[in-house]
């Protein structure tokens, strides 16, 4: 869990937007509800174009003080540092890459005392195999993994030749599965061609489950909470509360990386709100780290559920579609669970709902998701 800079501000990021980031975040109570990494994305790094047989190095103007400043700055607050590169001549915004210097590389963000690094080929070597691009991935995890620092790996390549299949393997630590997210929770075609709302990206992610495990994670990349359709640099109209929440609760029950992608040092009440729901973001941190499976999809009406370390079980019902329904969840049926009586917890209501003998069943607004937690008994 952690803030990353590129949903909201693209290559616009600098020290004071870091230092102030990270102060926000240990004030508005994100830092304590888990959101620990702070990642610098693409526009860190001074030079663009081909690398010239030079180190690679931070921009002076907007990095006065340098990156080791900023890693022992997020230390001394208790969060971790991320930066960004590639395995390409250039990264995708045309600043040098990595490609031929990979474990000077390693090595330079390790010494800056980084913990997390976002690896991206920008969707390129379209025609490589998997073995190419296992090899590609290698040529940094490789000395990641040497290196005593610990950092965790983002290996990003849009989800293609099935690289959750493979990227566990090689050392990452989690993967996208798709292209760029837009800020829209259901646009009806897929932005530029490229991006992918969050019902795409849901969608995109089903059936990936049994990749999802603890230290190896299916990224449906970083969250567009709180957008409200003014990114830099994402396409998309924003999304209304309701649907910002429901993305939130669909991300935490995958169990995918919360990565927070708007500007926290002025977030509203309800996106905060959104944001630190304790009961929410334990479905995503649990220690079973179990991604949620459609359990039942007909018409607009989408229910994923998963099971929890101490027994209990999360299900999302979601509405797709643009009118009020009610949705049900049958354990017994739909989860194949033999409870005669069961508990259940709205997490957002924050509330006990009762025991139930069967099902649970509640009216929820389009593009809603309502959230649960089931215990059997009562
Ligand atoms: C790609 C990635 C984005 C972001 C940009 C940076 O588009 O998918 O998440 O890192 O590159 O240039």
């Amino acid at each position: 869990m952690g803030w990353s800079s590129w949903n909201q501000f693209g290559v616009e990021i600098n020290e004071k937007l870091i230092i102030e980031t990270i102060d926000a975040m240990v004030s508005n109570g994100m830092r304590d509800a888990g959101y620990i990494y702070v990642n610098l994305d693409d526009g860190w790094q001074q030079d663009k174009g081909k690398r010239q047989n030079k180190a690679l190095d931070y921009d002076k103007e907007k990095f006065p003080r340098g990156i080791t400043f900023l890693s022992e700055y997020a230390h001394k607050n208790g969060m971790k540092l991320g930066i960004y590169s590639g395995p390409g001549e250039t990264t995708c915004a045309g600043f040098s890459g990595s490609l031929g210097y990979e474990k000077q590389d390693a090595d330079m963000f390790a010494s800056w005392n980084v913990d997390h690094l976002k690896y991206d080929s920008c969707c390129s070597h379209k025609d490589a195999s998997k073995q190419e691009l296992k090899e590609i991935f290698y040529k940094m995890s490789k000395p990641l993994i040497d290196n005593p620092k610990d950092i965790v790996l983002h290996a990003c390549h849009c989800g293609w030749e099935d690289i959750w299949e493979w990227a566990g393997d090689i050392g990452a630590n989690h993967w996208r599965i798709g292209q760029d997210i837009s800020d829209d929770f259901d646009y009806s075609e897929n932005r530029e061609d490229y991006y992918f709302d969050v019902l795409d990206m849901l969608d995109r992610g089903d059936g990936l489950e049994e990749f999802n495990k603890p230290g190896q994670w299916n990224d449906f990349d970083m969250l567009v909470v709180g957008l409200n359709g003014e990114s830099k640099e994402l396409v998309g109209a924003g999304a209304s509360n309701i649907e910002y929440r429901a993305h939130f609760s669909l991300w935490s029950i995958l169990a995918t990386p919360l990565l927070t992608g708007t500007d926290v040092r002025n977030l509203d009440a309800y996106t905060l709100e959104t944001l630190t729901n304790k009961e929410v973001i334990a479905l995503n941190q649990d220690p079973l780290g179990k991604q949620a499976k459609t359990v039942k999809k007909t018409g607009k009406i989408h229910v994923l559920a998963k099971p929890m370390s101490d027994g209990s079980w999360a299900v999302a019902m979601l509405n797709r579609g643009s009118e009020t329904q009610k949705i049900s969840i049958d354990w017994k049926q739909d989860l194949g669970l033999d409870w005669d009586e069961v508990h259940v917890r709205d997490l957002w209501k924050h509330k006990d709902m009762g025991s139930f003998s069967t099902n649970y069943d509640d009216e929820v607004i389009s593009h809603q998701a309502v959230v649960l937690r089931i215990y059997p008994g009562k």
